[in-house]
């Protein structure tokens, strides 16, 4: 048998089953040895178990839920859509007000990044396919039939269909599901942390990195490759903050080879590292985005795909291949478009992208006083968004995983003391509602030295 992998999460015995559900990414024995948590209700930044106990979410749920559960405004217009029309499809040539308002207010919002076209899907891993997919299609329709490849990088987390799967920079997504598709390739990503350069410097990583990109492309030829895509944080991955000229470096690698930009913000997207998008904050303008989760904060399952008017243009001409033969049932969803109006109005009118930069600076300040703790390696983040790396022993950064004792520990003081807190293999994840504010830091970060101190001392 394959040695497991080290991230994974592994149950040494396999007790008898009495939950059938097969939960996401975990080996279904561990749920079978404790019950699962049952989250019965929720309340701006807080949910409620079955007992009534209250948790504050620092992780949005799935770093979705970013206006906060249980919001009214959401679910007027739920309710207000679903004494209309609960669903119609939108194939071919019908639509639907929500997803018709849906689509024209997105293409303002993002009017900076020329966004002109969009397609709506159900999750994040759907707008992901439909950008690879699309990305492929509009070489085909500029001519350029062998631009196929797909860059990724190392440490992406770009969903689990087979197109996300095989540009996944993590093998935990990946061997268990081989053989994924070919033609896709990852770069060494900018992650400063565990940089196999050794670079010690911003200014180093970013040369270092985007020396990687430049040789992969020429390596693979660049008139083989049709897309690079990125998320403009890697959130998976371990909240993997690129330095700050990363972005716009590689965009101008990407133009001078003409290749197509795909920013997957998915997670970013909507405010959550302070911006509309992710790479509007580091001032860079994509050609596809991928985007789902805050667009409407988990009320309805929905995604969206959005091409610029450089690839939306490819589809005026005349060509055999100019139907987008890809596409949804649930494409434009009225339930799921009416929650993102109603969710993207909240957005705006509360400026949560601004709450996330002026909340997240805070956050990170606190987050700093963790690094009394030796188990903790890193700390790093942007907006709502942070990470803290831990490990065994901070000279060799050997992980800490979170099927430990001590990370395991964490967890449960962090429950008995009030807050859901995440570790994702070594790394506990913090991406909370972006309608926080300083006291919910407050609480969370004192919450969270009660558990990595018990954690801490389990550890030795
Ligand atoms: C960057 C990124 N892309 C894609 C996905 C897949 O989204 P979904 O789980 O909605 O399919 C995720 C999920 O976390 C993600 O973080």
């Amino acid at each position: 048998m394959n040695a497991p992998l080290p991230h994974a999460e592994h149950a040494a015995v396999a007790p008898s089953i009495t939950n059938p559900m097969l939960h996401p990414m975990v080996d279904p024995k561990l749920p079978e040895r404790s019950p699962a948590m049952c989250i019965a209700r929720g309340d701006g930044v807080y949910v409620f178990d079955e007992a009534g106990k209250r948790y504050l979410d620092t992780v949005a749920s799935l770093w979705n839920v970013n206006v906060g559960h249980n919001r009214p405004e959401i679910r007027a217009a739920i309710v207000a859509q679903l004494d209309k029309l609960a669903y119609y499809s939108t194939f071919v040539n019908t639509t639907n007000a929500p997803a018709a308002e849906l689509a024209t207010r997105l293409m303002a919002m993002f009017a900076p990044e020329k966004m002109a076209r969009v397609m709506f899907s159900s999750g994040g891993s759907d707008a992901v396919e439909t950008a690879i997919k699309l990305a492929r299609q509009y070489w085909k329709l500029e001519g350029h039939a062998d631009r196929v490849k797909i860059l990724s990088l190392k440490l992406g987390y770009h969903g689990v269909h087979f197109g996300g799967a095989s540009a996944n920079g993590n093998p935990l997504f990946r061997v268990a599901y081989e053989p994924l598709m070919p033609g896709f390739f990852q770069v060494e990503g900018p992650y400063a942390y565990r940089n196999p350069w050794g670079a010690t410097s911003e200014e180093q990583l970013l040369a270092f990195s985007l020396a990687e990109l430049e040789r992969t492309i020429q390596y693979q030829g660049p008139s083989t490759i049709a897309a690079f895509m990125a998320e403009p944080v890697q959130g998976a991955g371990g909240v993997i903050v690129p330095p700050a000229g990363y972005w716009a470096g590689m965009r101008r690698i990407l133009d001078q080879y003409g290749i197509l930009l795909i920013s997957d913000e998915v997670v970013t997207g909507f405010g959550r590292i302070g911006s509309l998008c992710g790479a509007r904050a580091w001032g860079v303008a994509p050609d596809i985005m991928a985007m789902a989760k805050g667009i409407n904060s988990g009320y309805v399952p929905l995604g969206a795909t959005l091409l610029n008017d450089r690839v939306a243009n490819a589809w005026k001409r005349d060509h055999p291949l100019a139907a987008v033969m890809h596409g949804y049932t649930y494409s434009g969803h009225p339930l799921a478009c009416a929650a993102a109006n109603a969710n993207l109005d909240i957005v705006v009118a509360e400026d949560l992208p601004g709450n996330a930069a002026a909340v997240g600076t805070y956050m990170m300040g606190r987050l700093r006083e963790f690094d009394r703790y030796p188990m903790v390696g890193d700390i790093r983040g942007k907006g709502l968004m942070a990470a803290l790396e831990l490990v065994k022993d901070r000279s060799t950064k050997q992980p800490l995983l979170m099927a430990e004792a001590p990370a395991q520990k964490l967890v449960q003081v962090a429950r008995d003391a009030g807050a859901i807190v995440r570790i994702q293999g070594n790394r506990l994840i913090i991406s909370p509602p972006l309608v926080f504010t300083r006291a919910h830091v407050d609480e969370m970060v004192a919450i969270l030295h009660t558990a990595v101190a018990q954690a801490q001392a389990a550890a030795g």
